[in-house]
């Protein structure tokens, strides 16, 4: 396998103001990613040390999950200061080095904005826990009388969504509101004052050169707080398709939260280039792009992409869907296959019957074990979803591990799970914890290379396998797939279009097959048949090819050198 010792130069220059449109973004979860002191906890000069990995493999940016200061009461989004590094993992010092070392490999990077709810070891709700009901510092979060003769009932019905109620009670007797876990209160985005602040943490780590902000749960900060606050009755559980399609939801993507980011949008063109947003909004499909605008954050992640089976006319379907929607407001779609919520997908593909959520949060109540994962099927078609992806128009949002080929670590020890949503819900749902096990750099060695000491989750024993040191020069590998991938989607990427082949006679069950600008066509065959191989000069492949066929679970790249293909798009 050749190396790319120098990172290939990026297709846009550092000033290109479109560079995201069809980047490849790597996410970071720093807690997990490489330690340098030996504290068990990933940190910031560790992401340092690992740059030139992230430029040899290929990416465009990096985006970082939280590293601010926080008591990880929820991994990081409990944020006690959107100003600083928590001391474990840095200092702004490390910040910076890490972005000027980032830039000379022609990375950018990306940080995390948690705007919905601040840590509860924050200044100002700490200032609001001391101050008195209806004084001006209790204004920045919601607070709120109980019901109940005493007040002794929470004022609404709202569910947290780690469980339990979404209020807490103060030793005053007022309650505050907590989407998320107790130590998590959400902000109060109708006080000026508020939104004043988030301003100037945006210039904070723009100035620091930061290229763009993944905005989390971006779809909670506008709620309906007027008096007297509505119950949600049967509107509890909280499914993004099924939320009101006319933003009239009281707490999940109102429309007024579109103005937020209008404002956001007039911070960001004030730098050259304008910084970027993605937004991390759960919300039906047809009310996705609105985050996306032009005049709002930018993109927004498609998570349908992930929930889709790997069948061809649901995927088909999905990303028609996407193209056209982002199409339609001046943005490029979004693919993410993982992140740190969600089980990682070797893992999900691996499951039995069609590895869609019930399947998986099945798998999730048990130790790992039932239903029974066939890892190399995963592997299969994990790496046949990661060609599909890389070869669509618009980003791709590789979460750490994902180019090693991880599983889920989906029997950890009960005693080791860290995620709030563990306890939150009785122990009836174990939670994240599994996709964010710290990663394996080296076959041996304390914590496979993470760091010198310990990991703060437990690595399984095998975890040494999937190493980027055993995977690296072995042409077969997960970590040779993405490098090569990523090194080929640069040569190859010129427009956004995408035309579907073969419309005009039915293409085999279970073949999705377009072609991209410049004779590139993509072929993915998600069925248990093999097919006929379509013509071209093969590129790459997912699995070893036979002859003319197209194996099962396999995608290949292939060049064909006809200049002219008709598009959808533009
Ligand atoms: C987002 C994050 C998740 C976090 C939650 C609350 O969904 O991705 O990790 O628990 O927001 O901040």
């Amino acid at each position: 396998m050749p190396h790319h010792d120098s990172p290939t130069p990026s297709s846009s220059s550092p000033h290109d103001a479109d560079w995201w449109r069809q980047a490849v973004i790597y996410q970071i979860y720093p807690r997990s990613f490489a330690d340098s002191d030996g504290d068990g906890l990933g940190d910031i000069p560790g992401v340092t040390s690992r740059l030139p990995y992230l430029a040899d493999l290929g990416v465009d940016a990096v985006w970082l999950s939280p590293f601010y200061p926080s008591q990880l009461a929820d991994g990081g989004y409990d944020v006690a200061d959107y100003r600083d590094v928590d001391p474990r993992l840095g200092t702004l010092d490390d910040f910076d080095e890490m972005v000027a070392t980032a830039h000379r490999l022609g990375l950018k990077i990306m940080v995390d904005i948690v705007p919905n709810h601040s840590s509860d070891q924050h200044v100002w709700f700490q200032e609001a826990l001391r101050a008195a009901p209806g004084a001006a510092a209790r204004e920045r979060y919601v607070f709120r009388d109980g019901r109940g003769d005493d007040g002794e009932l929470p004022p609404t019905d709202w569910p947290s969504s780690f469980g339990g109620p979404a209020w807490t009670r103060v030793a005053d007797g007022q309650w505050y509101l907590h989407l998320y876990a107790p130590q998590q209160p959400d902000f109060n985005w109708d006080n000026p004052e508020v939104r004043e602040d988030f301003h100037d943490t945006l210039r904070f780590w723009s100035d620091r050169g930061v290229a763009g902000f993944r905005v989390d749960v971006a779809h909670g900060l506008a709620k309906d707080l007027r008096a007297p606050l509505r119950d949600l009755g049967d509107q509890q559980s909280y499914q993004p398709d099924a939320l009101p399609v006319d933003g009239s939801h009281p707490l999940w993507d109102r429309d007024a939260v579109h103005e937020i980011y209008r404002g956001w949008r007039q911070v960001f063109n004030t730098y050259d280039p304008p910084r970027f947003a993605v937004a991390e909004a759960w919300v039906g499909t047809s009310r996705r792009m609105a985050y996306a605008s032009a005049d709002g954050l930018g993109q927004a992640f498609n998570f349908d992409f992930l929930g889709a089976r790997l069948d061809a006319d649901e995927m088909r379907a999905t990303i028609e869907t996407a193209l056209a929607d982002a199409r339609d407001v001046g943005a490029t779609s979004t693919w993410v296959l993982s992140n740190h919520d969600v089980v990682r997908h070797v893992s999900r593909y691996a499951l039995p019957g069609d590895h869609r959520k019930r399947d998986v949060e099945a798998w999730l109540l048990t130790d790992g074990r039932e239903p029974a994962p066939d890892l190399a099927a995963g592997e299969r078609k994990a790496r046949a979803a990661a060609l599909l992806m890389l070869a669509l128009p618009g980003s791709a949002y590789v979460y750490q591990g994902e180019e090693l080929g991880l599983p889920e670590v989906a029997d950890l020890d009960r005693a080791d799970l860290q995620d709030p949503m563990w306890v939150r819900s009785g122990g009836r749902v174990k939670g994240r914890d599994g996709c964010r096990v710290p990663l394996p750099w080296t076959t041996e060695g304390t914590s496979f290379g993470f760091g010198s000491g310990g990991s703060w989750l437990p690595q399984p024993s095998g975890w040494g396998r999937y190493a980027a040191e055993a995977q690296s020069g072995d042409a077969g590998s997960f970590l040779e797939l993405y490098r090569e991938a990523l090194r080929l989607r640069r040569t190859l990427v010129a427009d956004e279009a995408l035309a579907w082949a073969g419309s005009q006679e039915p293409a085999p069950q279970g073949l999705l097959h377009f072609e991209r600008a410049g004779g590139w066509r993509t072929a993915s065959n998600l069925s248990d048949e093999p097919v006929r191989l379509p013509q071209g000069e093969v590129l790459l492949a997912s699995a070893p090819l036979t002859g003319d066929t197209l194996p099962p679970w396999t995608t290949v790249w292939l060049r064909t050198g006809a200049a002219s293909v008709s598009r959808s798009g533009r």
